[in-house]
């Protein structure tokens, strides 16, 4: 039986995915500079005898696994590869030896895990109809996406892709399971940069200047209403100000104010109007109290919206592949994810891999210093992608 075989065949390849990813994890390289990554990737495909592979984004590579007919119908299954730039705090042997650079995210884990899955299908290529095309993707950290790049390159064409699937690590979620959610899953992820412009002077004369510090909570507060009082209770939506720097003193009212936040949301209509409310409201604001501002806001990935048909039928092979107690039902999850730009072009399925294990004291969340995972994970990153994967090509 076709599960059974790709148990073992995930057992199998374990040994040599794990060797992998420690590697890759020993030096990890940033957004769109992944060049030795790109070689490593590119050696373990020949030596597992997969040949047909082309560069794609400079830093990427897409590779074909051609089953019988493979006319028939072309699925693509994606891995990132880039790294953050984190100072890396675990105490293992393979620690990150690219000092400040990290794999935070997981990247080397989703990259080692698609490897796996190739192994198994490049064994398997008499058993399904249709080509697999392998996405090696850079550059997921950093707008503009590497996604976007490779899209603009033909990713998705020549064979033209029917169906993307995609897998991250997640922490909240103990190894060995995974979680799949329909419909609307990651946000859209904006960045808001305002000044505001007032006239600094002594804080004991505060009616000869103009001060961008009280202008500056008026409009922190007011753009909480874009959230609370102008967006559909129907959308979720997030809008946060993490940063504000007014550089004065006890008594000086400085001369300006700056502001840095986020905006997510999950429909790109209200994700436009959003845009004009927040510049709206704060020029109103600015100006109804003397002061002048700058506003943008900084477009990044767009939302990531999971193909119902693809997601049950990924969901349903999780749980002939896991069983039903390994499969878990995701809740949104407002972050940003440059897969959403796949997702908008083909029928998607983003899923979560379970990383967690208390009992070996593996919690942390990512884009943490101490970020790691049980590496039991990898055998079902590796098989259930292809298991996935043949399910994906055997059925229409
Ligand atoms: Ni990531």
């Amino acid at each position: 039986m076709l599960k059974s075989e790709i148990h073992q065949l995930a057992n199998e390849v374990f040994d040599a995915v794990r060797a992998f990813r420690r590697e890759m994890h020993q030096h990890p390289e940033l957004f769109f500079q992944e060049f030795e990554t790109q070689k490593r990737v590119q050696a373990y495909l020949t030596k597992i005898g997969i040949d047909e592979v082309s560069t794609c984004a400079n830093t990427g590579l897409v590779a074909l696994i051609k089953g019988k007919n493979p006319q028939k119908k072309t699925i693509a299954l994606r891995a990132d590869i880039d790294a953050l730039p984190i100072v890396e705090q675990n105490n293992v042997d393979y620690k990150s030896q690219n000092e400040g650079v990290m794999h935070a995210c997981g990247h080397d884990v989703h990259t080692s895990s698609l490897l796996g899955a190739a192994q198994i299908l490049n064994q398997l290529k008499d058993r399904f109809e249709g080509t697999i095309k392998l996405v090696f993707q850079p550059g997921e950290e950093r707008l503009p996406g590497g996604a976007s790049i490779m899209i603009k390159e033909g990713v998705l064409k020549n064979p033209d892709v029917e169906a993307m699937v995609g897998q991250h690590v997640m922490p909240l979620i103990d190894a060995g399971k995974v979680g799949f959610r329909s419909g609307l899953y990651m946000a859209s992820a904006d960045e808001i940069y305002i000044t505001i412009h007032g006239k600094g002077g002594h804080a004991a004369h505060p009616h000869q200047n103009i001060d961008p510090v009280t202008i500056a909570a008026q409009v922190i507060t007011s753009l909480q209403q874009v959230v609370s009082r102008l967006a559909k209770p129907s959308i979720p939506s997030v809008l946060s100000i993490g940063k504000i720097i007014g550089e004065g003193a006890t008594n000086i009212i400085p001369n300006k104010v700056e502001m840095e936040g986020t905006f997510r949301t999950f429909n790109e209509e209200w994700r436009a109007e959003a845009h004009q409310h927040i510049e709206r409201i704060t020029r109103e604001i600015t100006a109804s109290l003397g002061g002048t501002c700058d506003v943008e806001v900084r477009k990044g990935y767009p939302y990531l919206e999971n193909h119902a048909g693809k997601t049950e039928a990924a969901r349903r092979a999780a749980i002939e592949y896991l069983g039903e107690e390994n499969v878990e039902e995701l809740e949104i999850w407002p972050a940003g994810e440059d897969f959403a730009f796949y997702s908008q072009e083909v029928p998607s399925c983003f899923y979560r891999l379970g990383i967690r294990n208390e009992q070996k004291n593996i919690t942390s969340m990512l884009h943490t210093p101490t970020f790691n995972i049980d590496e039991e994970a990898l055998r079902v990153g590796a098989g259930l992608m292809a298991y996935i994967a043949v399910q994906e090509l055997n059925t229409d």
